[in-house]
């Protein structure tokens, strides 16, 4: 290591992850209103600098962003989309998957240049993956130019770290591996003002196989009733038409509360309060009551998706996966929504080449997916994270295999997406506008109730506005549509 060269810096590790000792959960978690304050030294620093920030993954991470960004503009920072132009560049990472890990270190390959012209910009990592010790090594090894790196139970710290970054030249390093406490009264700058992600819970106890989330974002802890219910009042005052509740898995919602309160309470309470829309995600096909779906079917404002991740049609895969259902229990819990719920959409998430799944396994899939014919599906290659059960199973099938069980698998998402979209031609739908359509400027886009995706001619008016739109096409994964008269 050359000392002498800027780029090499020595560690300052306030602490490091262990993956091990995230699966230990003693601790009751704590809800703290007052752990986020502002160094004195730093209060403006960031006035007449701009932060970059780049989010991977799942919703979870995005809430965090849009904390993080609060915090950082606390401080007094403006944003740049341009990472060029920024003073502070951070990436908040995904590490569900392998490829999610790529694409990160691929965009920490690209900053380098800018690190390497202008060395007083700040470079900080957070995230799920800074919660992995193999990761944690390769950065140090890879990135030693890196000036923080956070994990994702002390957000509420960016401020003391980025202090301590400033006075120091070592790369300040601080990932908790902990159960995790709630923490409340972050800043928070959210992307949207239509739509709103309000988290409900944090963590996971669940410990499927194949699956790092419960050892990167802790043990299931939900935030108080009042907290949320609060929250989501004062978007509705702000003018938000719509929420999505956010949690690993929100059926658990409120076991580990002193209040009498589950999921279905919550939500009514939620409906309640006057928000147009509310939607929520992840709900999985374990503690799904009945009364659960009766109240989605019973308010107006409740949105009749489900996104229900099934990951296989196999009882024996999803044994060695440890998810808590069957086949045969997945199935009578889509039965029961479908005649519960009105107008009921249908999504879920899916896991191919599973350590040892055989072609009969494989066909479990394909034949559920037959019967439920889902309204649309995330799929995915099983992907091996280290230190999960499932990384030590040994695996038979070849990845040639599990690329021809995607594609076989992909085939029917799309075949089922376009038929169920098909039977909408002609009706009319109620659709939140988001704003442009990404591929097209001229078009808007926006979302129906059940969560699809339609284009169509409007004003920009329109935009943050729920307006009756008719269906004119089905695309394979989206919907073109005409204004009501
Ligand atoms: N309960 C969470 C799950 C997040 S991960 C939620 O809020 O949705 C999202 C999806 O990624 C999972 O449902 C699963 O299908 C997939 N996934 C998780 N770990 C994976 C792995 N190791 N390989 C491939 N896919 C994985
Ligand atoms: Fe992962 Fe299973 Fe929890 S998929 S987030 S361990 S419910």
């Amino acid at each position: 290591m050359k000392n002498n060269n800027w780029l090499y810096k020595a560690y300052k590790t306030n602490e490091l992850p262990v993956l091990k000792s995230a699966h230990k959960r003693f601790k009751k978690p704590e809800v703290y209103y007052d752990l986020y304050s502002l160094p004195a030294n730093i209060v403006d620093y960031g006035k007449n600098k701009k932060y970059y920030i780049r989010t991977y993954g799942c919703q979870a991470n995005e809430r965090d962003s849009e904390h993080i960004m609060g915090i950082l503009e606390d401080i007094g920072y403006t944003r740049t989309m341009q990472a060029e132009s920024a003073d502070f560049l951070l990436l908040n990472t995904c590490a569900v998957r392998e490829n999610a890990e790529k694409k990160v270190f691929g965009e920490i390959g690209l900053l380098k240049k800018i690190k390497y012209k202008t060395p007083d910009v700040l470079f900080a990592l957070s995230g799920c993956m800074t919660q992995e010790p193999a990761v944690i090594n390769k950065i140090l090894k890879k990135i030693p130019y890196i000036d923080i790196v956070f994990g994702t139970h002390n957000i509420y710290r960016l401020p003391q770290l980025l202090e301590e970054a400033l006075f120091t030249t070592k790369s300040v390093i601080e990932v908790w591996s902990k159960e995790g406490h709630v923490i409340e009264n972050l800043p928070s700058s959210r992307e949207s003002h239509i739509k709103a992600w309000v988290d409900i819970m944090y963590g996971c106890n669940y410990f499927c196989t194949y699956c790092i989330i419960p050892y990167t974002r802790g043990k299931e802890r939900s935030r108080p009733v009042k907290v949320i219910v609060e929250e989501i009042k004062g978007l509705v005052e702000s003018g938000y038409k719509e929420i999505c509740l956010l949690g690993q898995n929100v059926n658990s919602y409120g076991k580990d509360l002193k209040e009498d309160v589950d999921f279905t309470e919550l939500l009514k309470l939620v409906a309640d309060t006057g928000i147009k829309r509310i939607r929520f995600t992840t709900s999985n096909p374990w503690n799904f009551p009945i009364k659960l779906m009766e109240t989605i079917a019973q308010y107006s404002n409740i949105m009749p998706h489900v996104h229900l991740p099934m990951q296989s049609g196999s009882s024996s895969v999803l044994k060695r996966m440890s998810r808590r259902n069957t086949r045969e229990t997945y199935l009578e819990i889509t039965e029961n929504l479908k005649k519960i719920v009105p107008n009921l959409s249908l999504t879920t998430d899916i896991i191919v080449g599973f350590p040892n799944e055989t072609k009969e396994e494989f066909e479990d899939t394909l034949d559920i997916y037959d019967i439920i014919q889902f309204d649309n599906a995330y799929t995915f290659i099983y992907s091996q994270r280290e230190g999960t059960p499932a990384a030590s199973m040994s695996d038979n099938v070849t990845m040639d295999e599990k690329y021809k069980r995607l594609y076989a698998l992909n085939d029917k998402v799309t075949t089922y997406s376009k038929k169920n979209k098909e039977k909408l031609i002609g009706k009319e739908v109620e659709v939140l506008v988001d704003g442009h359509s990404k591929n097209d400027h001229n078009f808007l886009s926006g979302h129906d109730a059940n969560n699809n995706v339609v284009n169509f001619i409007g004003d920009k008016s329109d935009i943050g506005e729920i307006i009756k739109l008719r269906i004119t096409k089905a695309l394979n994964f989206s919907l073109m549509a005409e204004k009501c008269n």
